[in-house]
C-alpha cells in the first residue's frame, strides 16, 4: 500500500475517491463545509434528506459531485464531536476502508486526520490510518494458484484470499496545516515499518505447518538478518541444545520427522554493554497434542501455534527496519508436537536446563516446556526486561476471548510498559494475577513440578510454570492464544497480534534511552 500526503485544495483533487467526515447532527466537518461550498451546498441538501445522520458506521458515496473533481465523494460518520476517543476514531476508520474496499477505486484521498480522536493526537491518528489501510490490503495467496491469484482478492477481513474484489493501492492522507507535513511523514515511516512487521508475522503465521516447520523458520531467521545490517542470527540445533541441557524443550519435538531448533536473533542498536530487551516466542509450528493426543476440532487452527514466534519475528522486522537505538534480542524455541514411539508420554519426568525436573502429565501442555528452557537460556545476555509471547492455554480464550492478550508480570513498572504500548496501538493486553497461591496446583509427585494445574485457572498456572524459570531478570509473559488468530474455516487468519504492542514497547524504551 502507498501512502503519502496532500496539502493542496480537496476540491481539486484528481482522486478517484475524497473521503470526508460529517459529525452527528449534520455538523460537517472542515473539509466537507468546503466540499460542500465548492458543490454549491449539493452534500448538506443530501444530508439533510436524512440518509446519513453522522453516527459512527455509516458511509455513503456520492458520484460526479458538481464543482468537485474526484468522481466519488464518500461520507463518513463522525459521531459525536464532544464523545470522541481512540476506540470511536478505529471504528470510523474501520467503516471507511470497508466502504473503500466495496467499490472499484485504486487510489483516494482521505480527508480523516482532521476528525477528533479525543486525547489522541495527529501522529497517533496517522499511524492508525496507515496501520489499518495496510491490515486492509494483506492478502495470503502464496499457496493459490495463479488464475486464482488474479482472479480473487483477500477476504473482507484481509486474512485470507476468498472473495475480496478491493482494488486499492493507494492512498493519500490530507494535511490540514502544511506544518503537520514532518509530523505526519514520520508518523507514515513508523507507522510503514510497523506494518512491514505485521504482515511478516502474519504470513508466518499462515504458511502451513508442513511448509512452516522450526527449520523453516531458521530459514526465515537468516533470511531476515540477511536483510538488516544491525541483525545477526545463531541457530543451535539438537546436538547443542543437549549439551546445554534442554531437556524440556527437546522433550517436545522428539516425536516429531522435524528437528527442534533454537533461534535468535539479534539486533546491535546501542553499545554491547547496554543491556537487552529480550522477546522469546513459542514457536511450536504444529501442535497436535502428542500421545494426549487433541480431537480433530480443537486440532484445526494448530497450524498457528507458532504466532509467538511469528511475532517476534515480525517485531525484530520492525526493530531493524526503524534501526532502533537498543539493543534487542528475539529468541524462538521451535518444535513440532506430534505422537510417534520416540514421543514423550503422559507421566515422563525430564530436566530442563534450570536444573529443575518436569513431570509431563500432559504432552498437549508442551508450550511452556520449550519456553522454559529458552528462557532459562536468556540469562546470559543480562536482559534489561523480558517477554515471552505464547498461544499457550485454551484457557485464556475462555478467560478474556479474543480481545486483550492476557499478561503476567511480577513487576508492576514492566506491566505498566506494556500495558500502556497496548493501549496506544490498541493492540490491548489485560492484566492476570500470578498470586503464589496457584503455585501449588503445578506441585508434582515426583518431579520438582508438573507441567499441567488441573481444570481450574490454566492460563495462570501455565504462567505460574513459566515464573519458576524467570526469577534472574524482570520478566512479563502474554498469552495470546485468544488474539493471534481467527477462525479455522475459509476466513481464517493471524492477526499479527501483538505486533503492534511490541514494537510499541520497544519504540517507547528506544524513546527513553534517548533521553538518559
Ligand atoms: N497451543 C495450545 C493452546 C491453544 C489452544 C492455543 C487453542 C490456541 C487455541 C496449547 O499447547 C495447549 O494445548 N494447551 C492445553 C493445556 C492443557 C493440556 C493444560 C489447553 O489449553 O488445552
Ligand atoms: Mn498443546
Ligand atoms: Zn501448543
Amino acid at each position: 500500500m502507498r501512502i503519502g500526503i496532500k496539502a493542496g485544495n480537496p476540491v481539486k483533487s484528481r482522486s478517484q475517491c475524497v473521503v470526508i467526515g460529517l459529525y452527528e447532527n449534520s455538523l460537517l466537518s472542515p473539509t466537507a463545509k468546503l466540499l460542500d461550498r465548492a458543490s454549491k451546498g449539493y452534500i448538506r441538501k443530501v444530508i439533510n434528506r436524512g440518509d446519513l445522520t453522522g453516527k459512527i458506521g455509516q458511509t455513503i458515496t456520492l458520484h460526479d459531485v458538481r464543482g468537485i473533481n474526484a468522481a466519488r465523494v464518500m461520507l463518513v460518520g463522525l459521531g459525536n464531536p464532544e464523545s470522541a476517543d481512540a476506540s470511536k476514531y478505529i471504528q470510523i476508520v474501520n467503516a471507511t476502508i470497508a466502504a473503500l474496499k466495496r467499490i472499484p477505486v485504486k487510489n483516494t484521498l482521505c480527508c480523516l486526520l482532521e476528525a477528533e480522536a479525543g486525547a489522541k493526537d495527529l501522529t497517533w491518528k496517522t499511524r492508525r490510518l496507515v496501520e489499518q489501510f495496510n491490515a486492509a490490503v494483506y492478502r495470503f495467496t502464496d499457496m493459490k494458484g495463479d488464475a486464482a491469484n488474479d482472479a480473487n482478492g483477500a477476504s473482507s477481513d484481509g486474512a485470507s484470499s476468498n472473495g475480496d474484489t478491493s482494488k486499492l493501492e493507494s492512498v493519500e492522507l490530507q494535511l490540514t496545516d502544511k506544518n503537520d507535513r514532518d509530523t505526519v511523514l514520520a508518523a507514515i515511516g513508523d507507522a510503514n515499518a510497523v506494518a512491514a512487521g505485521i504482515a511478516f508475522a502474519k504470513d508466518l503465521g499462515n504458511t502451513p505447518g508442513n511448509l512452516c516447520t522450526p527449520g523453516f523458520l531458521a530459514e526465515k531467521a537468516q533470511d531476515l538478518a540477511k536483510s538488516y545490517e544491525s541483525l545477526t542470527t545463531k541457530i543451535l540445533d539438537e546436538k547443542e541444545m543437549e549439551k546445554l541441557g534442554m531437556g524440556a524443550l527437546l522433550s517436545v519435538g522428539k516425536g516429531s520427522e522435524q528437528a527442534s531448533k533454537l533461534i535468535v536473533i539479534q539486533h546491535k542498536g546501542a553499545k554491547p554493554k547496554d543491556q537487552p530487551h529480550v522477546l522469546v516466542g513459542k514457536g511450536i509450528t504444529f501442535d497436535s497434542g502428542g500421545i494426549s493426543l487433541k480431537p480433530a476440532g480443537a486440532m484445526a487452527g494448530m497450524i498457528y501455534d507458532m504466532c509467538g514466534a511469528a511475532s517476534v519475528f515480525g517485531a525484530m522486522n520492525t526493530v531493524a527496519e526503524l534501526d532502533l537505538p537498543i539493543n534487542v534480542i528475539g529468541v524462538i524455541a521451535a518444535a513440532e508436537n506430534m505422537p510417534s514411539g520416540q514421543a514423550s508420554r503422559p507421566g515422563d519426568i525430564v530436566k530442563s536446563m534450570s536444573g529443575q525436573t518436569i513431570e509431563i502429565l500432559n504432552t498437549d501442555a508442551e508450550g511452556r516446556l520449550v519456553l522454559s528452557d529458552a528462557l532459562t537460556y536468556i540469562d546470559k545476555f543480562n536482559p534489561a526486561t523480558v517477554i515471552d509471547i505464547a498461544t499457550l492455554t485454551g484457557a485464556c480464550i475462555t478467560a478474556l476471548g479474543s480481545h486483550p492478550s492476557a499478561i503476567y508480570a511480577h513487576d508492576d513498572e514492566l506491566a505498566g510498559n506494556i500495558n500502556q504500548a497496548g493501549d496506544e496501538t490498541y493492540d490491548r493486553v489485560w492484566r492476570m494475577p500470578l498470586w503464589d497461591e496457584y503455585q501449588k496446583q503445578i506441585s508434582s509427585a515426583f518431579a520438582d513440578m508438573a507441567n499441567v494445574g488441573g481444570p481450574e485457572a490454566g492460563s495462570i498456572t501455565a504462567a505460574c510454570f513459566l515464573s519458576r524459570f524467570t526469577k534472574k531478570y524482570r520478566w512479563a509473559h502474554l498469552d495470546i492464544a485468544g488474539t493471534a488468530f481467527k477462525g479455522t474455516g475459509p476466513q481464517k487468519g493471524s492477526t499479527g497480534r501483538p505486533v503492534p504492542l511490541l514494537t510499541q514497547y520497544l519504540m517507547d524504551r528506544a524513546n527513553d534511552a534517548a533521553q538518559n
